[in-house]
């Protein structure tokens, strides 16, 4: 069977629900915030009963956006998302399993209803060979993923198309599994590992330069929290591995530099992004208060200022002068430390 087959065949017959997975990789453990719990509300328990994601991706800011969910399996972000589009906006879930599919699809009308407008669609396909789906370049504001990446063969070939099908200024805004080390072939073999989302599970530096080498400069790191192994027999087979579950951000904007370099810029928050009228959190080192001067680098400057973001900030400075690298630039281990969140946390699998 090829690693394909390996996980339609886990994610469309052995898992019934989230209840059915061996670790909690898959498994989104955070606080669901209040905001989603209102759209979670409006969503088929089927759909929430099948939900294998591993963080949150519905950033800020989507009304009339154009939205790819990539490996959307029964639908629950996409369900989500469609709410935060609006009418104006389109959401489109690609997956390769039937039996996924075929459950997202069976509750389209019964969403449309419950939102009294109809603005998805399920595209079956593999990841890797996007670009056989015939959707146009640049066409996408936005591209989701949540615990899916780690379960392509081919990831570079992923990101590359999300770089051609992004339009500039567009986000690849993502949840996934990472490993402290690269993964062996011992854990990488294992049907089950895979499955459960470790075994294809990038280190987390492959990660960053795979993404450098495929477009996205500077991926910035929204939140993480590591992941526990609670099945002893799956711990033993992983050993010292350390897994994370990590959302990045990925911008598509050829401007970007390798590294944050320092301009003596700075931005001013509005205020004026929809439910964040006190902070606007770019990512996890950039909580920007509302209306506090901000000092940033240049690639911060250009994620604000060249995306959908732009009419919120105002901006001081330019690019004319380079003082050197922008302070904090670092390049150690990105994810916070300590314990894994217990399983029986009531707000386990939401
Ligand atoms: C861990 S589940 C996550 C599903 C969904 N994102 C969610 O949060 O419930 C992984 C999903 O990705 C799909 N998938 C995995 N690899 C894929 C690939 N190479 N191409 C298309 N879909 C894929 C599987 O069929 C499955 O539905």
């Amino acid at each position: 069977m090829s690693t394909q087959e390996i996980v339609k065949e886990y994610y469309g017959q052995q898992l019934q629900s989230s209840d059915d997975l061996k670790t909690s990789a898959c498994c989104d453990i955070s606080q669901v915030p209040g905001w989603l719990k209102t759209l979670l509300a409006k969503i088929h328990p089927e759909v929430l009963s099948r939900y294998y994601g591993c963080g949150l991706v519905c950033p800020p800011l989507l009304e009339g956006c154009r939205v790819l969910d990539l490996g959307s399996g029964t639908g629950r972000d996409v369900y989500a998302l469609a709410q935060l589009v609006g009418e104006t906006g389109e959401v489109i879930g690609v997956d390769m399993t039937d039996e996924q599919l075929a459950i997202a699809e069976n509750y389209r009308e019964y969403h449309a209803e419950a939102f009294g407008y109809s603005n998805v669609t399920f595209v079956k396909g593999y990841l890797e060979t996007l670009d056989e789906l015939g959707f146009e370049d640049a066409s996408f504001d936005v591209i989701v993923s949540n615990c899916v990446i780690n379960l392509c063969t081919d990831k570079a070939a992923v990101l590359n198309s999300i770089g051609r099908l992004l339009k500039p200024g567009g986000e690849f805004y993502f949840s996934d599994v990472y490993a402290d080390r690269r993964v062996p072939e011992s854990v990488k073999n294992d049907p089950v590992l895979y499955g459960e989302c470790l075994g294809g599970a990038l280190y987390w530096n492959d990660f960053l330069n795979l993404s450098k080498q495929n477009g996205f400069a500077d991926p910035r790191l929204v939140e993480d929290r590591p992941l526990d192994v609670t099945d002893p027999k799956l711990a033993a087979k992983v050993g010292n591995i350390r897994f994370y579950s990590a959302t990045y951000r990925l911008f598509k904007l050829d401007e970007l530099e390798p590294d944050c370099e320092e301009y003596g810029q700075a931005v001013i928050y509005k205020g004026t992004v929809p439910e964040h009228p006190n902070n606007f959190l770019l990512d996890g080192h950039h909580d920007i208060e509302t209306g506090k001067v901000f000092p940033v680098c240049g690639n911060t400057w250009r994620m604000l200022h060249d995306s959908r973001f732009s009419e919120h900030f105002e901006y001081i400075g330019d690019f004319s002068n380079h003082f050197g690298l922008f302070d904090g630039c670092g390049k150690t281990l990105p994810f916070r430390e300590g314990e894994a969140a217990p399983l029986d946390e009531p707000s386990s699998c939401c």
